[in-house]
């Protein structure tokens, strides 16, 4: 808990102290910006995700559902550095969209180069997160409560409240006219913020992997590697036991060992139980979702896992044994584990094949000036 804080102080902190992006860019007209950044429909989901069987069948089904209005104003939030105090960071720094809005470093790193103890999770298919459960200890209820999070955090920063984040958002003139087109009038406030960040974050959809095209009938579309380490995923390597369902995972919370230190007998992050206090939360940690997993490198809530090779090797060995051991992976339950080389080799294959299509995006060229 203690160095995540550390992250998001830092990045509220920054956040209060800061300074406009004064003079630099000069403004950009508004039509150009329009056409740079078009209104586009808000996606249909991609093959394996949504439909009538996996409710919400599209996103125009959830409750007050995304609008490509505040899809398009949601995406220049959650890409615009300025919501940071020295215009450095924004929340696509840590989450980016080709690491499947993970990252590439173990831990991340927010303003003034403090590093925090957890590695940002991916998130593709939130709309379809089975439980509510946000953060690797489940610690925010909902998806607007989670966007908010990141951006202040008034009682470990000392400062009062989110007015600094509007105030910042506020000053960027250009934007009044996107809260206008996305809210009906040009009131900007946290709610608003965090809804059209959320909106953009329902949006990046993940399907239509090789996965899914197997499933849905297409044999050829699994390598006969992939096809076995499936059987082995769904079958003797019990990894359904927790990652199941449309995004491969339970939204539960379970001890697997990672983080446990043999010679000091402590968990270096106690995950869960710091949010429920109940003993056998010690070292849990919410099952992340697997698909674009191999884009999640590394691996874990502390990143400290380089390969998918690695992973699998470890669950091959039952974890790591410690006194809140999920009984799941343990060894003792799961004699079937000690997986050979070659089953090692189909595992990471079927991995592999989860990698999907709908999430993609880049950062846009210009903002609201
Ligand atoms: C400095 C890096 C950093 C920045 C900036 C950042 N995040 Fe995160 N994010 C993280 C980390 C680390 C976690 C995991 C924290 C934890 O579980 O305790 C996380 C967790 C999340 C989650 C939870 C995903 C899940 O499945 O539980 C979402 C959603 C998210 N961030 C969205 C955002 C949004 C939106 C912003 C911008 C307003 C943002 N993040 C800014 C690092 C960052
Ligand atoms: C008891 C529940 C459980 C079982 C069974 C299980 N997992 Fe996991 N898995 C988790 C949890 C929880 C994490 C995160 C642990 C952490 O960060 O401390 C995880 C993490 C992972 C990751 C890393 C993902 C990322 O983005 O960092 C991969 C890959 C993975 N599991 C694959 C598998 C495979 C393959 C199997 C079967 C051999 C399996 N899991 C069995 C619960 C489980």
């Amino acid at each position: 808990m203690k160095p995540l804080r550390l992250k998001y102080i830092g990045l509220a902190a920054g956040l209060f102290c800061g300074t406009l992006l004064s003079g630099a860019a000069h403004a950009v007209d508004s039509a150009e910006l329009e056409a740079a950044n078009p209104i586009v429909p808000v996606p249909a989901p991609p093959l394996g995700i949504g439909g009538e069987k996996n409710p919400p069948a599209t996103l125009a089904d959830l409750p007050d559902p995304p609008t490509p209005e505040r899809v398009r104003l949601g995406r220049w939030l959650f890409f615009d550095k300025r919501l940071s105090a020295d215009n450095t960071i924004a929340c696509a720094t840590c989450h980016r969209p080709e690491n499947a809005f993970s990252e590439p470093s173990p831990v991340s790193t927010g303003i003034g180069g403090q590093k925090g103890g957890r590695k940002a999770p991916s998130f593709t298919n939130l709309a379809w997160a089975s439980l509510p459960h946000f953060f690797w200890d489940g610690r925010a209820a909902s998806l607007d409560e989670q966007a908010g999070g990141p951006m202040i955090n008034p009682i470990e920063m000392g400062h009062e409240d989110h007015d600094v984040v509007v105030a910042k958002v506020s000053k960027i003139k250009g934007y009044a006219k996107y809260f206008k087109e996305s809210f009906g009038d040009e009131e900007i406030n946290i709610q608003r913020i965090t809804k059209a960040i959320a909106d953009y974050e329902r949006t990046r959809m993940s399907g239509n992997s090789a996965w899914d095209r197997y499933v849905a009938g297409d044999k050829s579309a699994l390598s006969d590697d992939a096809k076995k380490g499936r059987t082995l995923f769904f079958g003797n390597g019990f990894c359904n036991n927790c990652h199941k369902g449309p995004n491969l995972t339970d939204s539960d919370f379970h001890n697997l060992g990672v983080g446990w230190d043999e010679k000091t007998q402590t968990f270096s992050d106690i995950g869960r139980f710091a949010v429920t206090k109940k003993d056998k939360d010690t070292g849990a940690f919410k099952t992340p979702g697997l698909r674009d997993v191999s884009k999640h490198a590394p691996y874990m809530h502390d990143g400290s896992m380089k390969t998918l090779e690695e992973v699998v090797r470890f669950y091959s060995k039952g974890g790591t044994p410690n006194p809140h051991l999920d009984r799941k992976i343990d060894r003792r339950f799961a004699e079937q584990l000690d997986f050979s080389d070659a089953q090692v080799n189909q595992m990471v294959k079927f991995l592999e094949s989860l990698d999907g299509e709908g999430y993609q995006d880049t950062a846009p060229t210009s903002f609201p000036q």
